[in-house]
């Protein structure tokens, strides 16, 4: 059995934050394609095969706008959705210092050990992407 059999791919987590993960899960915010970013990168959890594309655009050291496109759970892509509407308008250096703990605190629900790679999609494939644009910028 694989991990993707065994995870129920709607689940949402528990408690008062879990109607926030079904909000941001269908309707995602920054969903889409970003014309012209600066970046862009892909990541997948390999445990179940989901992805998350992300697209940036920086001007003076400033994230302008951040897209993302994926298919995912909803812990994954409702991550991916709450991430990128937090980190917009904020410049690259405090981006850089996001750790895993500020993303489940976002997030507000219990992460179990088998979610943690839900959870994390988004931070994995936000902190690629500033790798790749910063090879790119120098
Ligand atoms: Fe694949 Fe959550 S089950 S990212």
């Amino acid at each position: 059995m694989t991990q993707n059999q065994i995870i129920d791919r709607d689940y949402a987590g528990e408690g008062i934050y879990r109607e926030n993960i079904i909000d941001h899960y269908k309707s995602p915010r920054n969903f889409g394609i970003l014309e012209n970013s600066d970046a862009e990168y892909m990541e997948f959890n390999p445990l179940c095969g989901d992805e998350a594309t992300m697209q940036i655009k920086i001007k003076d050291n400033l994230i302008k706008d951040i897209k993302f496109k994926g298919k995912g759970c909803a812990i994954s892509m409702a991550s991916c959705s709450i991430l990128t509407e937090k980190i917009k308008g904020k410049s690259l250096n405090e981006v850089k210092k996001l750790e895993k703990e500020q993303v489940y605190e976002m997030l507000s629900i219990p992460i179990s050990p088998q979610r943690v790679k839900c959870a994390l999609l988004s931070w994995e494939t936000l902190r690629r992407l500033i790798k790749i644009y910063e090879n790119k910028n120098g």
